[in-house]
């Protein structure tokens, strides 16, 4: 994706100033920066996210696969579904855990029949790291009865269900305990090979263990983007600079 002089606006708030950046294939892009400077205004123009949002308008160009996102050609539904999404805090449906990962999957008729939704569902939740944990509790147990760090997988596996190409994450880790971070972490790195990953963390830490690349917003500016390490050792900018030293947040 290439994202280039996006403009935002909450009716007179001037939220994203002018943000440059391109999104490639297999990595792990992380936003990082002060609470309430774009990360997730960013996040949500992606997958088209503010739509439906009264008073926000939108400048600039996003391009996914040489078509311009906010074309009247492109299908905001089918652009969505583009896109899986976790956000902060677990949001599994009241359902089982079977139903929260076959639903997406089913509504959008992408199984033909009951044995391959079978298939569908365990990849889905092998692939979220979580199968062997739940097999035995498909029909059993609702995904609200499950750990917060399971919820989260589970929601990934949701995420997933849809066959997505692009993983929109704001905050995965937030308000999950570190055993359970870790775990995410770890599939966050499995799911790379086959998916863009962006990921809001107010993790320094996380950032520089699972991202390629990181972007350092600052009062809806897009200050600094580069390679992890560099970013770490050698940021240019001297705000990002002294926000990555723990000075101010
Ligand atoms: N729905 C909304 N309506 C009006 N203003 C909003 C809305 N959402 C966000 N904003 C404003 O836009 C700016 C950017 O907010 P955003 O949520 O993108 O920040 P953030 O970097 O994700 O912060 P945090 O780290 O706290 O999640 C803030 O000034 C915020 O108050
Ligand atoms: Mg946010």
């Amino acid at each position: 994706m290439e994202i280039r002089d996006l403009n935002l606006w909450y009716d007179e708030t001037h939220a994203l100033k002018g943000v440059n950046f391109d999104l490639y294939r297999s990595e792990i892009l992380a936003f990082i920066g002060p609470s309430g400077c774009g990360k997730s205004t960013a996040l949500k123009c992606l997958n088209r996210m503010h739509d439906d949002t009264r008073g926000v308008r939108i400048e600039g160009t996003i391009v996914m696969d040489d078509s311009d996102i906010y074309s009247a050609r492109i299908d905001p539904p089918l652009h969505r579904r583009r896109f899986g999404w976790v956000a902060q805090k677990p949001n599994p449906f009241p359902s089982s855990i079977w139903e929260n990962v076959a639903y997406g999957p089913r509504i959008h008729g992408l199984v033909r029949s009951r044995a391959e939704m079978k298939t569908h569902v365990e990849d889905c939740l092998r692939r979220a790291h979580l199968w062997d944990e739940v097999k035995d509790d498909l029909h059993k147990k609702n995904g609200t009865d499950l750990s917060g760090g399971q919820q989260q997988r589970l929601c990934i596996a949701r995420a997933l269900s849809t066959q997505p190409d692009v993983l929109l994450m704001d905050e995965p880790t937030g308000s999950i305990d570190p055993v359970a971070t870790a775990k995410i972490e770890e599939l966050l790195l499995s799911l790379r090979r086959d998916h863009s990953i962006v990921v809001v963390t107010h993790s320094m830490m996380e950032a520089r263990r699972i991202a390629d690349r990181v972007a350092y917003f600052h009062l809806g500016e897009l200050l600094e983007l580069g390679p992890t390490e560099r970013l770490f050792t050698a940021a240019q900018n001297e705000k990002a600079r002294a926000f990555i030293l723990g000075k101010f947040g």
